[in-house]
């Protein structure tokens, strides 16, 4: 795992001495690591109190964070990160209109492949097929991560299958629910769904500018709007424990950073579909094909290597259904 904490600000390379100290790390040790006096590190301990970090003090022995909330700042997350690109360059925002539109800008001014996005609440916050996403403050994650590829536009859409892969990979790592994957991108517990992925791309028919990946998950949010609820739900809202929302961001862009470099050897999902299949809901069910050319019935078995869904009809037949056409349903109901 290549740790490259260069570049960071004080604040962030003080959480992070101190998360990866198990016992009291001195004021002296402190001045030492980061070359500045002891008022400069007092100071952004108190200001990490502020935050609202439980930070013991003890004369003679030095500090020791005693109490993690969920806290998602700049630091928080950037203090976590020991990815080699992905998340690298990290925006936080409170709040913003949506965390796709910030990274289509930040990408025309030049940000790195790579770039992420992080808000605690988005105003504007938008989901597959025009339609929009509920995103309150302070209990779920809404990130984007904008990519500068070196491939064909027609394989960007495989990309989102990447993704899905990855949060389910750090979900199951950072949770105690079981989550699946409802082909091609819904992540959901016990039916529902916890977790969403729109993905955008700027391109010449040949050429990608940017790709951003648009992730919510559905974390620690107590309450899900009625007109809702029937498909949605939160992690805690299933039985799990409060997470720490930076934790899971982390564990994200580790595992997506991981799956994407295996994605581009080949520049298809044959190093990832066994991995994917293994988080699919869908598979060995019987699923409802909603294409608009005629609807259909039959056995789902997996994806291929283009992240095609592969159905076995009554007759025999396999067909390959593309995502960008069709939704697939269970037979009573979403999954
Ligand atoms: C879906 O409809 O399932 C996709 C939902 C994607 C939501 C995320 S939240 C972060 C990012 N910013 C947005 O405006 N949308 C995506």
């Amino acid at each position: 795992m290549a740790i490259n904490k260069m570049g960071m600000s004080m604040k962030t390379k003080i959480l992070s001495l101190l998360r990866n100290t198990t016992e009291y790390i001195s004021g002296q040790e402190l001045c030492e690591k980061l070359g500045v006096s002891r008022t400069a590190i007092w100071k952004v301990i108190n200001q990490l109190k502020e935050e609202g970090y439980v930070i013991e003090a003890i004369q003679n022995k030095g500090y020791k964070i005693q109490e993690y909330p969920d806290i998602l700042t700049k630091s928080e997350i950037a203090s976590r990160l020991n990815t080699e690109w992905a998340g690298r360059e990290l925006y936080y925002y409170a709040e913003i209109d949506s965390t796709n539109i910030e990274a289509k800008k930040k990408a025309e001014e030049g940000a790195s492949h790579g770039t992420l996005i992080v808000a605690d609440k988005q105003t504007a916050g938008r989901g597959r097929r025009g339609r929009s996403w509920e995103a309150p403050a302070g209990s779920n994650i809404y990130m984007t991560i904008m990519l500068k590829p070196d491939f064909e536009p027609n394989k960007a859409s495989m990309l989102t299958i990447v993704m899905a892969l990855a949060a389910a990979k750090a979900i199951q790592e950072v949770s105690t629910r079981t989550c699946a994957i409802k082909w091609p991108n819904d992540i959901v517990v016990n039916g529902r769904k916890i977790c969403g992925i729109l993905t955008e791309m700027s391109a010449e028919l040949d050429y990608i500018q940017h790709v951003v990946i648009g992730i919510g998950i559905n974390v620690n949010q107590k309450i899900i709007p009625e007109e809702l609820a029937s498909n949605a739900t939160s992690l805690y809202l299933e039985g799990g424990e409060k997470l720490i929302r930076a934790h899971l961001i982390e564990r994200s862009m580790y595992y997506f950073e991981h799956y994407y470099d295996i994605f581009v050897k080949t520049k298809d999902l044959s190093g990832l579909a066994e991995e994917y299949d293994s988080f699919l809901i869908n598979r060995g069910k019987a699923v409802r094909v909603l294409d608009p050319k005629g609807e259909f019935e039959g056995i789902a078995s997996g994806i291929n290597e283009l992240g095609e869904l592969r159905v076995t009809k009554d007759d025999g037949t396999e067909v390959l259904v593309y995502a960008g056409e069709v939704s697939v349903r269970g037979l009573y109901g979403y999954v």
